[in-house]
């Protein structure tokens, strides 16, 4: 099976999300997503879908959605996480971007875990799922405070499953 990996950005209490929408504003860690994942697929819940907005360029978006009859121009349509995860073919590297029901489903599968932790408890509505972290080795880490563009000091860490 090809390596698939997930990117999120995460506060210290796991809050992912809040009113389909992110609670902080990193653009750091924008930039950080668009360097990882150019050129692969991106592979994210319709929620998400809806809350970008927009397709990204430079990516191929694999929409996982349970809806028989959902199209969305230029986007691949998956109507579960394996199906999403064949759609993505020679890929050496597909990303799950989320949100917190896609996680879930490919925790799994997944073989590296890309996490801005955001350093602040905060409120929110969508939290990332259970992961067994005494199974992943953290690889890389990369702290950073916060500045006039990102609102809160965070970390980029890399993990591989031990
Ligand atoms: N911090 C981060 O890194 C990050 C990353 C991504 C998203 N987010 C945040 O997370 C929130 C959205 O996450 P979410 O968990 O609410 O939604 P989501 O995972 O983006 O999407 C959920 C949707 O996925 C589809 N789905 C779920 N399970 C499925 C299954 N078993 N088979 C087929 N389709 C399935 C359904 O679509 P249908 O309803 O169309 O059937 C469901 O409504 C937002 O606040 C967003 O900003 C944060």
């Amino acid at each position: 099976m090809n390596k698939l990996a997930m990117i999120v950005a995460a506060a210290e209490n796991d809050v992912i999300g809040i009113n389909g929408d992110l609670p902080w504003q990193l653009s750091a860690d924008l930039r950080r997503f668009k360097r990882l994942t150019m050129g692969h697929h991106i592979i994210m819940g319709r929620k998400t879908f809806d809350s970008i907005g927009r397709l990204l360029p430079g990516r191929t978006t694999v929409i996982v959605t349970r809806q028989s009859d959902f199209e969305c121009d230029g986007a691949l349509i998956a109507n579960s996480i394996e199906e999403a995860i064949a759609l993505c073919g020679e890929d050496d590297l597909p990303f799950v971007t989320g949100g917190a029901e896609i996680y879930r489903l490919a925790i799994p599968f997944i073989s590296e875990i890309h996490l801005t932790r955001v350093h602040t408890e905060i409120d929110g509505d969508t939290d990332l799922p259970e992961i067994a972290w005494d199974d992943w080795t953290l690889v890389e880490e990369i702290g950073f405070q916060k500045d006039e563009k990102n609102n809160f000091d965070f970390s980029f860490q890399t993990f591989t499953r031990s």
